[in-house]
């Protein structure tokens, strides 16, 4: 990656195996159920997208958007839903489906926006995820991968609106705070 020093976290057949298993185990968990998948712009559409195509289920897809980060890499703590779903969710399985989970604030905010909702059900998937900066506690119920405490780029996730499109995940080795 040009102008960043970097190094590859996890490879194009990293991401691809472990979104097969992440689907295989929501098929068989939803069997029988019509499922809604909510991915949080922007960083999930691409997990997303991959997801939803390996997942046998009858199933909607609807995005939100929220935003908790400025240009860098800290969270602010400050969660504002900038685009919201338009379904009613009150008879849906609901799976929330987030590219990486960091202190835990963004979803856990979700969380209770979507429970006041009455769904049928609400699970989180996501991507990836760091336990070790976890700030408050959250069930997630499908997690790809636990990785340290590295900003990473890649794959859906960005570095100040950019990387979103490179094929695998990078840690970026300098500290961009
Ligand atoms: P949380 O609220 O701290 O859990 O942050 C969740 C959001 O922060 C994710 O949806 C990402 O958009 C962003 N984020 C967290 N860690 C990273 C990272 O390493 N790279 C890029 N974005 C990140
Ligand atoms: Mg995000």
């Amino acid at each position: 990656m040009e102008g960043l020093r970097s190094e590859i976290l996890l490879s194009e057949s990293d991401i691809s195996g472990k979104v097969e298993e992440l689907a295989r185990r929501v098929t068989e968990d939803y069997d029988g159920k019509e499922v809604l998948l909510i991915g949080i712009l922007r960083g999930a559409f691409v997990v997303l997208s991959d997801l939803m195509r390996k997942v046998e289920l009858s199933c909607g897809v609807a995005f939100m958007e929220v935003s908790s980060y400025g240009a860098g890499t800290t969270s602010s703590g400050i969660v504002r839903i900038l685009k919201d779903i338009e379904e009613d969710i009150s008879d849906k399985h609901v799976i929330v489906v987030e590219d990486i989970i960091d202190t835990g604030i963004t979803l856990s905010y979700l969380r209770r926006s979507l429970l006041a909702r009455k769904p049928e059900s609400l699970e989180f998937l996501t991507l990836l995820s760091k336990p070790s900066r976890r700030r408050v506690e959250l069930d997630v119920k499908y997690i790809g991968f636990e990785i340290p405490d590295e900003f990473v780029v890649g794959y859906g996730i960005d570095y100040a609106g950019k990387y979103r499109n490179l094929p695998e995940i990078y840690a970026l080795e300098e500290n961009h705070e």
